[in-house]
């Protein structure tokens, strides 16, 4: 059985991929498919949290019984929800890919072929939700983010890592290697958690949830402190 370590704790987990809109019928999306997500927030209600899952665009999974549920389309959807979300939460976890930028037009009508060349995609920068998270962060509320790293040599990818974690003002950071076959849309996980305080270790690959496990112990870790 699981632990119920998380009794009494309200808990936010962000899932799957934004897609950002185009006109009515085509957008710019990712591939995420929110496994990593769900898992987290499953996991979370088994160990006894009171749950929010705010879930963009995902495969087809199974509702995680127990969980509030919100869905959110495009990042602006996802940053309202967070924030919303957020109040009165004890613990926020960034695991959903948001788009960094979006078509700056979205056209009404659905976008027609022509006989000249089609005019190139203007894009505008979405907001860093996560570092938006942390600024409004309320006294003692953990925020966890994910980082999204290529790159084969995991000197390099711990490396942009710990940058990372630093530049975004996170307690813990849950770093992925992705790249062909990794991480994205796989049944699979592996990384290491970095976290605040300076403790970093490795996730041996593992089903996600798996991963999810060892996310909580480490979160419950961090508050134990
Ligand atoms: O969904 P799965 O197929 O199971 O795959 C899981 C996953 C690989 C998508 C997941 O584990 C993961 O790594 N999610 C974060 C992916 C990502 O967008 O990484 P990033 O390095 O671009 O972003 C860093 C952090 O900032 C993330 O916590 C992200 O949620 C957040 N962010 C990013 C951009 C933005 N505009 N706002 C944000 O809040």
């Amino acid at each position: 059985a699981l632990p119920r370590d998380l009794e009494g704790r309200r808990v936010v987990v962000s899932a799957g991929g934004t897609r950002e809109p185009l006109d009515p019928v085509r957008y710019l999306g990712n591939r995420s498919s929110g496994k990593q997500g769900y898992a987290l927030a499953r996991t979370a209600v088994q160990r006894g949290a009171t749950v929010t899952l705010v879930s963009a665009a995902t495969v087809a999974l199974p509702e995680v019984a127990g969980a509030e549920l919100v869905r959110a389309g495009t990042a602006e959807e996802l940053r309202s929800a967070m924030h919303e979300a957020a109040k009165g939460a004890d613990i926020l976890v960034m695991a959903a890919a948001v788009a960094d930028f979006r078509p700056t037009e979205r056209a009404e009508y659905k976008i027609k072929k022509t006989d000249h060349d089609p005019r190139p995609i203007a894009l505008t920068r979405n907001p860093d939700i996560l570092a938006e998270l942390v600024e409004a962060r309320a006294e003692g509320q953990v925020i966890v983010g994910f980082a999204a790293e290529t790159g084969d040599d995991s000197g390099d990818v711990l490396e942009h890592a710990r940058a990372k974690l630093k530049r975004k003002g996170c307690d813990l950071l849950v770093v992925n290697a992705v790249g062909e076959g990794k991480a994205f849309e796989t049944e699979d996980n592996a990384g290491w958690l970095l976290s605040a305080d300076g403790s970093e270790r490795a996730v041996e690959l593992g089903s996600k949830s798996y991963m999810a496990s060892d996310i909580w112990d480490a979160v419950v870790a961090f508050i134990e402190a």
